[in-house]
């Protein structure tokens, strides 16, 4: 049995007061240890909530991390310096980093890389635009999204990943998956990770993300091949956010 998780993604949203308020709101209604939790954080709130989070339930994750170790890349975060903070996961991949600042297949593998030499664990993200879904490109972009980082770091880096499936029609738009729509292609990314490796497709954890929600979790996480949710807007609110992870 897989043990899930749910991940909240800040995004650029909040201030240093409001997400100490945030996090301790969510390790107060923690309770009973369900499921793996964690938020990825805005780079500069990491020491405040690395503190917060410490001899807690509750993880702590970046957004991005560098394609590099370290040297000349001005305005880069390495995953050293993110070790540093205790960061026990990082987003790669993300669509607004693909489509607003141009990470690529390619540098989205490096950054996969550079997470895993730091023993953080990388979430990779995948997913369709409205316009492949219509034409019904939906697997082969997730085939090429997958094959970057399995080509570099090899399947059996994906022994200490996670995979989010995100369809980009679906984040921050208010229309969700459906429950069918969404295992439809969990069901997919896990068959293909089995066809090279089915150890690790058993144990790996894909994650659903885009527009989940309280009133739309439980059916979502119901479904056999999502392990949990990749939290974008309802993750701001700790009330919210509880109730997704409880709907686990
Ligand atoms: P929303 O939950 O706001 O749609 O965002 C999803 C997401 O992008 C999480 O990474």
């Amino acid at each position: 049995m897989r043990r899930s998780l749910v991940v909240g993604n800040w995004k650029m949203n909040g201030t240093l007061a409001s997400a100490e308020l945030l996090v301790k709101g969510i390790i107060a209604g923690l309770g009973e240890n369900i499921a793996d939790i964690a938020v990825c954080v805005p780079y500069v709130y990491l020491p405040k909530v690395s503190e917060l989070v410490k001899n807690t339930a509750l993880a702590l994750g970046a957004q991005n991390v560098a394609d590099k170790s370290s040297g000349a890349y001005t305005g880069e975060i390495s995953a050293a310096m993110l070790s540093e903070f205790s960061c026990k996961y990082a987003l790669v991949g993300h669509s607004e980093r693909r489509s607003y600042y141009g990470d690529t297949d390619e540098s989205v593998a490096a950054r996969f890389c550079q997470a895993q030499e730091q023993n953080i664990t990388p979430i990779l993200c995948v997913g369709e635009t409205l316009e492949q879904r219509e034409q019904d490109q939906t697997f082969a972009v997730i085939n090429a999204q997958l094959d970057a980082v399995i080509n570099l770091a090899g399947i059996a880096a994906f022994d200490a990943a996670v995979i989010a499936y995100e369809p980009v029609w679906a984040i921050g738009t208010g229309k969700t998956a459906t429950d069918e729509q969404a295992q439809e292609v969990h069901r997919y990314i896990r068959q293909y990770i089995a066809a090279k490796d089915q150890a690790i497709a058993d144990k790996i954890q894909i994650l659903y993300g885009g527009s989940a929600k309280p009133d739309n979790a439980k059916g979502l996480f119901a479904m056999p091949d999502i392990d949990g949710g990749l939290i974008g807007g309802a993750s701001l609110d700790a009330e919210s956010f509880l109730k997704i992870y409880h709907s686990i």
